[in-house]
């Protein structure tokens, strides 16, 4: 009786679903069985249910960037991070666990926030942790701003659009601190660490770029505005931190956390500190920048073996952390693309550990220069 229900109730979000995107789907649905009345607003491949929008539709329709569809939606598109995941796929992903209310999420390498996000739209609780403090301003300014009543960011704001005002973040010892600051205060100088962005990677006038990212903020929060008054949208709270992760994992609570999901860095491949240095500059002095670099799991080191080795070394730490912190019979998925054995390395050391790992799938990538690339999500459960 439920399955003719789910086949006739369901209008995919697309007739061109991938693979990767049916099985998700598949997944999903799992959802549906528990509380079909409300499957609608979890979601991310349907675009009706039982007569219904679903809220996925309904927020991929509110664009932050022209990009590959599926992740540059609210404010998912407000920056450019290099590796970010795609929204869609952890929305899927999120729904595929199956938390209970009040679950907390952790993704313990947060990059630009995506898990984050797509957390606190399902309202659930999430915290991101990061060793680059863009990744943490980014992700705190686009799970906040979707809090936030848009005037407070329109009325009396002329001070911000002088650069040189900018200047005071110098006397800022202490990340945390800016990071602290008020929503309305952090939400410019996030607008003033893009147009640096947009300076050095697309040669754009700096003061242009401000005002354009600006313009294009304010006019996707203005419609989320609107749709927020239309439907029932409660939202999960979210917790950044700028921190190594190592030794931020260590005052969590054993078995404390309803899932983790997240990609880790790649050994040799993106150099995260390198990509937002000029960003970064602006919050922090060389000194405090080198000691990031050692920090960061992934650092290169003259030698590719030993570059590896503590790679594989900090990783280990990781994972015996994560599996410790996680309640069990619940689960760590992790997002791996397609290089150097990685997922074979990650595997073996998920078994060490005591992971089992309940199913991989492949997802296909096709960029916007229609080059493809893969990557692997591992369902690993705490037994
Ligand atoms: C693949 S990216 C994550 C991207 C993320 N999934 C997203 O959607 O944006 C890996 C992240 O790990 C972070 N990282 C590296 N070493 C870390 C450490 N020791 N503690 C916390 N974060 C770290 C990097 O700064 C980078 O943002």
């Amino acid at each position: 009786m439920k399955s003719n229900n789910v086949k006739n109730g369901f209008v995919p979000i697309s007739e061109n679903l991938t693979l990767f995107e049916k099985d998700l789907s598949k997944l999903e649905k799992i959802r549906y069985l528990d509380t079909p009345n409300s499957f609608y607003k979890e979601a991310a491949y349907s675009k009706k249910i039982d007569g219904k929008y679903t809220y996925y539709y309904l927020f991929s329709k509110i664009k932050s960037r022209d990009y590959i569809e599926g992740s540059g939606y609210l404010t998912h598109g407000f920056d450019f991070y290099q590796g970010s995941f795609h929204a869609q796929m952890i929305r899927g992903l999120i729904n595929s666990c199956n938390l209970e209310e009040n679950s907390i999420i952790l993704d313990p390498f947060c990059g630009c926030g995506t898990t984050l996000i797509e957390s606190k739209l399902l309202n659930f609780n999430s915290i991101g942790i990061d060793i680059n403090p863009i990744a943490c301003l980014n992700s705190k300014i686009k799970t906040e701003l979707l809090d936030i009543n848009t005037e407070i960011l329109k009325n009396n704001n002329e001070k911000f659009f002088d650069l040189t005002y900018y200047s005071f973040l110098k006397e800022f010892d202490n990340f945390f601190d800016i990071l602290n600051l008020d929503i309305r205060t952090l939400f410019f100088i996030f607008l003033y660490t893009r147009a640096i962005s947009d300076h050095y990677y697309i040669l754009k006038n700096m003061n242009k770029a401000f005002i354009d990212n600006y313009h294009n903020i304010i006019a996707t929060l203005l419609k989320f505005n609107i749709l927020k008054k239309s439907i029932d949208l409660p939202m999960g709270k979210t917790k950044i931190y700028h921190s190594d992760n190592l030794k931020r994992l260590h005052q969590f609570k054993s078995n404390s956390i309803d899932a983790i999901i997240t990609s880790p860095p790649y050994i040799d491949l993106i150099d995260y500190i390198s990509n937002d240095l000029n960003q970064i500059k602006i919050f922090l002095n060389e000194s405090q920048i080198k000691y990031l670099r050692l920090l960061s799991i992934g650092n290169k080191f003259s030698k590719f073996s030993q570059t590896e080795k503590i790679y594989w070394y900090k990783m280990e730490r990781v994972f015996y952390k994560i599996f410790d912190i996680l309640k069990p019979n619940h689960h760590f998925i992790l997002i791996i693309g397609d290089y150097k054995n990685m997922k074979e390395k990650f595997l073996k050391l998920s078994k060490k550990i005591g992971f089992k790992t309940e199913r991989v799938l492949l997802r296909k990538i096709i960029n916007k220069k229609d080059r493809i690339s893969y990557e692997h999500v591992l369902f690993l459960l705490k037994v």
